[in-house]
């Protein structure tokens, strides 16, 4: 379980200071997709590059299965990492790697035999309908198989849990279909708990038992995906739902959401 207790989160620039998130409190059950959905510059990334300490809160505290981890350093950071895998909107692959020796490079930092390592990601890559492309490099796939062989990767260490970024938004629309239903049928047969940042309702909708909804910086709306969609309680979600609520701007310079 991934517990958030009073979470924010100011970045300090040259330019000045941003608030991206301010008293975050968040729970995610093991077994969960769990979905953070919000506009642009919302502050869904911050929320789950926290949640390996890609990012380091600037205040709360951030449980995982148990342990404070918001000051981990070293040997134990490197753990909570290798137990939390995480994919991109870019699949951030190694162009120079194979797509079997993407998949090694997590077993190879962690210091195991190559042949052992070897058998691991194989049997990664039939995870992911992919072990006939172990031999290809990432620009001779498409997007939806470099995103699986990402996938593969992101699994290597045996995660409890893995963040996905935006992970289909570049994708089209049947490819990310695929990719979602593989990203649920690993939750359900490994067991993996999944955190899913989009910005679509329509991925929210296919995947997530449960969804967080983000609005500058503050957690504004969260429950049962299908309750969410069926009663939003927020201005900001029934905005996002395209409820004919929109976004407008007050006299005195601030934003608020009103019918449209
Ligand atoms: N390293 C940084 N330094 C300063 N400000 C940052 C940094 N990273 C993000 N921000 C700011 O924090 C806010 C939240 O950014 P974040 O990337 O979390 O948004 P997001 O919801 O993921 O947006 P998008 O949907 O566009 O990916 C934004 O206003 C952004 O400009
Ligand atoms: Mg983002």
């Amino acid at each position: 379980m991934i517990e958030l207790i009073d979470v924010g989160k100011v970045y300090h620039a040259s330019a000045g200071d941003h608030r991206a998130l301010e008293g975050v409190n968040l729970r995610i059950e093991d077994g969960d997709i769990f979905g953070i959905i919000g506009e642009s510059g919302a502050g869904k990334s911050t929320l789950v590059r926290l949640l390996n300490l890609l990012e380091r809160p600037t205040e709360g505290r951030i449980i995982i299965d148990g342990s404070d981890i918001t000051d981990y350093q070293g040997r134990e950071l490197r753990e909570l990492r290798a137990n939390i895998g995480m994919i991109f909107q870019n699949f951030a692959l190694f162009q120079q790697r194979t797509v079997l020796q993407n998949v090694t490079f997590p077993l190879e930092v962690r210091g195991g035999k190559k042949e052992a390592n070897a058998k691991r990601a194989h049997e990664l890559l039939r995870l992911v309908s992919l072990d006939d492309k172990a031999s290809r490099y990432p620009s001779e796939l498409s997007g939806g198989q470099q995103q699986r062989v990402a996938i593969a990767r992101a699994l290597a260490n045996e995660p409890h849990y893995m963040l996905c970024d935006e992970a289909t938004s570049a994708l089209d629309s049947r490819t990310t279909v695929q990719v979602l239903d593989l990203l649920a049928h690993i939750n359900a047969e490994l067991g993996v708990t999944m955190v899913v940042i989009t910005h679509s309702l329509d991925v929210a909708k296919r995947v997530c038992n449960r969804i967080a909804v983000i609005d500058e910086g503050h957690i504004v709306e969260e429950g049962k995906t299908a309750d969410v969609f069926a009663n939003p309680q927020s201005d900001v979600t029934r905005e996002l739902l395209d409820w004919g609520y929109k976004r407008t701007d007050t006299p005195d310079g601030k934003e608020e959401v009103v019918r449209d």
